[in-house]
């Protein structure tokens, strides 16, 4: 070819840097050239000598290496390439792009840079969903950075989501498309054995069982979660609801898959994202509510958050109900089903069963009560009092009071994400132990 398409490849230090050894392998066989350049950290996870033999180039690595500088400056490595590929860009690479950070050479390259730059990120699902890569990603397309979307599944790290680096022939695939080279499927074979197997990821990779199923504590159980308001419509454009938001649940669902369980999450109409590996099913009504959790049974675990409305309007106006001068009829209302107490009396009962319990005053009394009229195992109550500002309903911490046959169990305040752990912890103890 009379004039090859070249591109600077950036690998930054996470697990998936081994794959760049076979990301080289078939972007050379497409009859692209290669030079690499690795971060500190990136050392850490596949050697300098890997990539060099791969590449059959010198791997640049320190940008203070005055012997480098003098044979190349940062600015000439950038200007041999095509295109600068990341991968894997780890959350700390995007991070800093972001943000114009310039503190080692593949981030002066980054910043000097006036070619077009793909990322192929790839890091744990709970790092790829925080805001702070969220809100750095949508930076850097703002920028024109064309960001590979990472694949879903299980993850070196046990956990289970969107993350993992996608599969070299992808990235070579639309690495072609972006140097508008052709890309011969035929070409990715599959690959040879590693070349040099030193460094931590190669050894990994070389394990057949590396990316298999980590014992996780909840591995096997069926966990079926409630979360949210219920909407009870009294015409076709109002409703009756409260101000719970879901968050509770939503983190209780998560911090559940995360231990391994197969969660089911019946959700009342909030404005969340679906935690990742968690089967999400949304409702407005309490009776859609119940009508799903009945379909969701059998569950080992079943963990009643949501703020279920107990009552409904007793008849739904098919019309918007219009002013007529008069004040209008007072609403009548008629009781919903309980569906904790009813899942409770179930001939498929979960093995455990836990109840939440909104309370303004008299907070453990009350929730006492509530575990002997449900006929759950276990009551968390929580106070809801207080200014809106600082409500637990809808706000960012939650402190909780465990109440169970044998005494109450009083936790501190802390996020809903945390506590959430805490909680899921504390039952996979109760389950398995
Ligand atoms: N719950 C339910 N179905 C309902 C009402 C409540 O499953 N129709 C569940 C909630 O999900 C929560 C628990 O019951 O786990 C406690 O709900 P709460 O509304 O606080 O209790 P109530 O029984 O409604 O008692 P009260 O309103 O008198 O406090």
């Amino acid at each position: 070819m009379d004039n090859p398409k070249r591109i600077l490849l950036i690998v930054g230090g996470g697990i998936a840097a081994y794959k760049s050894l076979e990301l080289i392998r078939l972007l050379r066989r497409q009859g692209i050239g290669v030079r690499a350049v690795m971060t500190q950290s990136a050392a850490e996870f596949v050697t300098p000598l890997s990539l060099g033999v791969m590449s059959e180039d010198h791997v640049y690595g320190d940008m203070f290496d005055l012997k480098e500088e003098r044979e190349i400056g940062h600015i000439q490595l950038s200007r041999q390439a095509d295109l600068i590929v990341i991968c894997p860009a780890t959350a700390n690479i995007l991070a800093k792009m972001a943000a114009g950070i310039a503190d080692d050479l593949a981030m002066t390259i980054l910043l000097a840079t006036d070619k077009p730059v793909l990322a192929v990120p790839a890091m744990n699902v709970r790092m790829w969903s925080h805001r702070a890569t969220q809100r750095n990603l949508t930076m850097l397309r703002a920028d024109d950075v064309q960001i590979m979307d990472p694949d879903e599944g299980e993850m070196a790290c046990g956990e289970y989501g969107p993350g993992r680096l996608p599969e070299p022939p992808a990235i070579a695939e639309r690495i072609c498309t972006m140097l508008a080279h052709p890309f011969n499927a035929a070409l990715t074979a599959p690959r040879a054995p590693a070349p040099h197997p030193s460094a931590r990821a190669d050894r990994l990779a070389a394990q057949p069982d590396f990316a298999e199923e980590s014992p996780r504590p909840l591995y096997g159980k069926r966990v079926l979660v409630t979360a949210g308001p219920t909407h009870e419509a009294i015409d076709p454009v109002r409703y009756i609801t409260n101000r719970s938001s879901g968050r509770q649940g939503f983190a209780i669902a998560q911090a559940a898959a995360e231990m391994g369980a197969a969660v089911t999450l019946v959700a009342g109409p909030v404005h969340l994202v679906t935690p990742p590996g968690v089967i999400r099913i949304d409702v407005e009504s309490a009776r859609e509510m119940a009508a799903e959790v009945e379909k969701a049974l059998p569950a080992d675990i079943a963990i009643m958050v949501a703020a279920v409305a107990d009552y409904r309007a007793a008849d739904i106006a098919p019309q918007k109900i219009k002013k007529k001068g008069a004040p209008p009829a007072p609403l009548s209302l008629k009781e919903n089903p309980d569906i904790l107490a009813g899942l409770a009396q179930h001939s498929r009962r979960p093995k455990l069963l836990i109840g939440f319990a909104a309370e303004t005053e008299n907070i453990i009394e009350y929730a006492r009560e509530k575990l002997a009229k449900k006929g759950c195992d276990w009551i968390i109550a929580n106070d809801v009092s207080g200014p809106k500002e600082t409500n637990v309903m809808g706000g960012e911490n939650n402190a909780f009071h465990i109440i169970t046959a044998g005494g109450t169990e009083s936790w501190p305040e802390s996020s809903k994400e945390m506590i959430a752990r805490k909680l899921m912890e504390k039952i996979a103890d109760a389950i398995t132990g």
